[in-house]
């Protein structure tokens, strides 16, 4: 959406800060100050999180606990009403901030259920509160809106967000989608916890995040009421619709399983679907308990969409997945949906470590060792897209789904497992899964972890595989 940073549109916000003085001015004096100059300069809420690869992604000013996402979807209409409640907190004093939205028409937004003045501003929803709000304060932020929710083009050309299918809508907001069907601080930086509402007609599912807390039918429609109550980045929630069937069963280890799956697609789907318990279950073994109680899979048909994705606790898959993508999205789900990027230049972390998973269970279950499949890919000539940039610095928001980030971010961690031994390399990943569980990681974070576990030099190495350009040489 937006390719290209945007500086003058950031600068124009960051007024330098003046506002320590106010502190010190008794109370009474400040609540005086307040009222008489509710827009002083210098608190407004940047636009952008300072994600240099999407800057206007996600907000300044303030954190977001909670969404409650009160949805109906008009299916033939493709219409959408929405009430989206969220609890947060300021970070700084605040006169006027910003939620991601993207199309649509905004009807009323209050703070603390007070109205305020609200206006449009490309992707931003700019609100302003009747009266600033100080540092550090708790605040309710209720947004109405409604209408026909459009897809974003992201800079590699790929479709998400809100996607209308033939019966219901594919939703998956990675990297920017989240902001075209509800208002958000739309940034993995910031994650919340959330219940998402979704009424539709009688005869389809919608299938959100984490467990289903009521579902209940009346006069020809259908409600569901989808409950996360672990933190999750914005782009990871769903409100998938469709004609579905539906299996619920709670595994051994008692996680809470809840698979949608199109009648289309239910017989391609079954048996790689049927291998959900041991494919958690052997990841758990490599990568400590699994993150979350609930899980599952979405399996719509969705041809066009080209992707699955690693919706939190229950992926999302455009058509009936192979084992290998059900590998894939279910290892994300430590790796970047518990342990989440803090900036998109960090992808690697999320996809070199999701398919690093690929190449693990096919040598765990008599398929090639991940030496044989590494091997296979440093054969690839110097001119392949393998070696275009640099999995660790992908350059912008365009490259972030590319070849480098997923086959040489995975060729990264081989490089390390072999530097360091199998114990250790498998500590290292437990330990990252562990230490930053229901949080966030970095680059810098992992490659100091990997060095501190091991008690091992490895900055040549990561240099080597995450930084450089070209295709590197052989240690
Ligand atoms: N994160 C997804 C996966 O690898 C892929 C993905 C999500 C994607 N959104 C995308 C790929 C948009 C291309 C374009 O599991
Ligand atoms: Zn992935």
């Amino acid at each position: 959406m937006t390719p290209s940073p945007r500086p003058s549109a950031r600068r124009a916000t960051t007024v330098p800060r003046r506002r320590a003085v106010l502190a010190t001015v008794p109370v009474a004096l400040a609540a005086l100050v307040g009222a008489a100059a509710p827009s002083a300069p210098g608190t407004a809420g940047a636009p952008g999180a300072g994600d240099p690869y999407f800057p206007l992604s996600g907000n300044g000013g303030y954190h977001v606990q909670h969404y409650d996402l009160t949805l109906r979807y008009d299916i033939t209409r493709r219409h959408l009403d929405g009430t989206a409640v969220l609890t947060a907190r300021t970070t700084q004093r605040l006169n006027r901030f910003d939620l991601d939205l993207t199309g649509l028409t905004v009807t009323g937004v209050t703070v603390d259920r007070t109205p305020a003045a609200f206006r449009r501003a490309g992707q931003e929803l700019v609100v302003t509160p009747r009266r600033s709000l100080p540092a550090g304060r708790a605040f309710r932020i209720a947004v109405t809106y409604q209408g026909t929710p459009k897809p974003v083009t992201d800079p590699d050309g790929s479709q998400d967000g809100w996607i209308p299918t033939d019966d219901g809508a594919f939703v998956a907001g990675e990297p920017q989608g989240a902001m075209t069907w509800f208002p958000a601080d739309a940034h993995p930086k910031d994650k919340a916890s959330y219940d998402i509402t979704i009424t539709v007609p009688q005869g389809r599912t919608a299938v959100a995040n984490g467990s289903l807390a009521a579902q209940h039918t009346a006069q020809g429609r259908t409600t569901f009421h989808w409950r996360e109550d672990r933190p999750m980045a914005a782009y990871l929630a769903t409100a998938t619709i469709g004609t579905f069937q539906v299996q619920r069963f709670t595994t051994r280890d008692g996680i809470e399983v809840y698979n949608a799956v199109d009648p289309r697609e239910a017989s391609a789907a079954a048996p790689v679907l049927a291998q959900l318990p041991s494919v958690l279950a052997w990841e758990s073994r490599l990568f400590g308990p699994y993150p979350y109680r609930t899980a599952g899979a979405i399996v719509d048909h969705a041809p066009g969409i080209g992707y699955a994705l690693e919706t939190q606790t229950r992926p999302l898959y455009d058509s009936a997945p192979d084992l290998t993508t059900l590998v894939h999205e279910s290892a994300h789900q430590w790796f970047g949906d518990s342990v989440s990027l803090t900036t998109w230049k960090d992808i690697w972390l999320n996809e070199g470590f999701a398919t690093y998973a690929e190449w693990l269970y096919t040598e765990q279950h008599g398929g090639d060792s991940a030496q044989k499949t590494f091997d296979a890919l440093y054969a690839t000539p110097p001119g392949d897209a393998l070696w275009a940039y640099p999995p660790g610095d992908p350059g912008s928001g365009k490259n972030i789904f590319g070849k480098p980030v997923y086959a040489r971010g995975a060729m990264a961690l081989h490089e390390l497992r072999k530097a360091v031994g199998d114990r250790d390399f498998f500590r290292i990943l437990r330990d990252w899964a562990a230490q930053h569980r229901d949080g966030h990681g970095t680059t810098a974070q992992f490659t100091q972890l990997a060095e501190r576990a091991s008690g091992k030099r490895l900055d040549g190495l990561f240099h080597t595989w995450l930084f450089t350009r070209g295709k590197p040489n052989r240690a």
